[in-house]
């Protein structure tokens, strides 16, 4: 069976990260994050993929290039070069399809579902597309879909107020489809899946649900990012790959509990690396990381190159790709760093502030 990975879109609620890194790449645990969608859809079944791209295509590809490990597994690429949707983007990538059922998924979930159970699902029933489910504790940030007895699905809700919701059930963005829901795709327009394609189909009673209750995350946000990067640290999701291993450095006092380090980086005496209760959870530091001394990281993901001068803290935030923060500076609250930016000695940043890639903030110029 084939699967069209979705990963052509902006990355908007991620920027500054996105606007060097696309989605699909953010590291999880070090390792792009499309490696995690990979084992998940070859656990399930999938034999060949298709990459449906518009955004940053070049980074994804070359990742793809260098994986030895999937020279026989077929990879190809259908790159837009206007933004197609999530249904014009499969559309797009149709002539590379075998006429098949198909697996179709948003390139930004993390999730533990049973695949194959709901292709399994989708086969046993007369329905066009079969679309999973998962229940999360906020529902009015999302699409919500009612269903009924027979799975059918009943209603779409978008991003309802409190007093209106009626389900905590939301798209998970994994679906399987007919090749028929491919062919009635309108080509070369922007067309939205969830919009316009699964109302019709739900209007026609040939759209059912898949409910899973695995784990399941999207990393589209900076808090979904660091809290799937909190649950693959934590070994909740995902298993390392040969290659992106990191040296767990638990038992040193020095570095805090629960810290896991991929080499080389340099920590400082004295500095705190660690898990935070709050937002946030446990740190990652990438490549070429460096935190000088007595400085405090907790609940946080540094990028590669990343660098936190002596004294500054940083705190449940994203640290892009060469950044840096000054001495006895203070970055926390979900705050988002761009590559090679530099926070000067003595800021604060707080309450979701993000800085563009390589903006250069003066000394004691900014408190939020
Ligand atoms: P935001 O801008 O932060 O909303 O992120 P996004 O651009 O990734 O959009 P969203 O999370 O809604 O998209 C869900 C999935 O569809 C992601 O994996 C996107 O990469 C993908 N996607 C969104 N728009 C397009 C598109 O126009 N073409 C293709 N090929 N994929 C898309």
């Amino acid at each position: 069976m084939q699967a069209v990975i979705l990963v052509g879109g902006l990355g908007t609620r991620l920027r500054p990260i996105t606007f060097d890194i696309p989605k699909a790449l953010v590291p999880l645990r070090n390792e792009p994050f499309i490696g995690y969608m990979i084992d998940f859809l070859r656990a399930g079944g999938v034999d060949g993929v298709v990459l449906s791209m518009g955004y940053m295509p070049d980074p994804i590809q070359e990742y793809f290039a260098g994986r030895e490990d999937l020279k026989d597994f077929p990879i190809h690429y259908a790159v837009e070069d206007r933004p197609l949707g999530t249904a014009g983007g499969i559309k797009n990538a149709e002539r590379y399809l075998d006429g098949e059922p198909l697996v179709v998924v948003n390139g930004d979930v993390l999730t533990g579902t049973d695949l194959a159970k709901a292709v399994e699902l989708h086969q046993s029933s007369d329905s066009l597309a079969t679309i999973t489910l998962t229940s999360v504790e906020d529902p009015t940030a999302y699409g919500l879909v009612e269903v009924d007895h027979d799975m059918l699905v009943r209603r779409f809700l978008e991003k309802p107020a409190a007093d209106e919701v009626t389900t905590n059930l939301v798209n998970a963005g994994i679906y399987v489809l007919e090749s028929e829901v491919l062919r009635s795709i309108p080509e070369d327009r922007e067309v939205s899946i969830e919009r316009e394609i699964f109302p019709d189909l739900q209007a026609r009673g040939k759209l059912r649900a898949h409910i899973s209750s695995s784990y399941w995350r999207d990393i589209g946000t900076p808090r979904s990012y660091l809290a799937a990067s909190h649950d693959a640290l934590s070994g909740a999701v995902g298993a390392p790959r040969k290659g992106f291993e990191y040296l767990d450095v638990n038992s040193s006092t020095e570095c805090g509990k629960n810290v896991k380090i991929l080499p080389p980086v340099s920590v400082a005496a004295g500095c705190e690396i660690g898990h935070s209760a709050s937002i946030g959870g446990r740190t990652s530091l990438g490549n070429g990381c460096r935190v000088g001394e007595g400085a405090v990281v907790e609940g946080s993901i540094l990028l590669d190159g990343a660098e936190i001068d002596s004294g500054a803290v940083v705190r449940g935030s994203i640290i892009g790709p060469g950044a840096r923060v000054g001495q006895n500076a203070i970055v926390r609250g979900l705050s988002v760093l761009g590559a090679r930016c530099v926070v000067g000695e003595g800021n604060v940043l707080d309450q979701g502030v993000r800085i563009n890639p390589g903006v250069v903030v003066s000394p004691r110029s900014l408190s939020f």
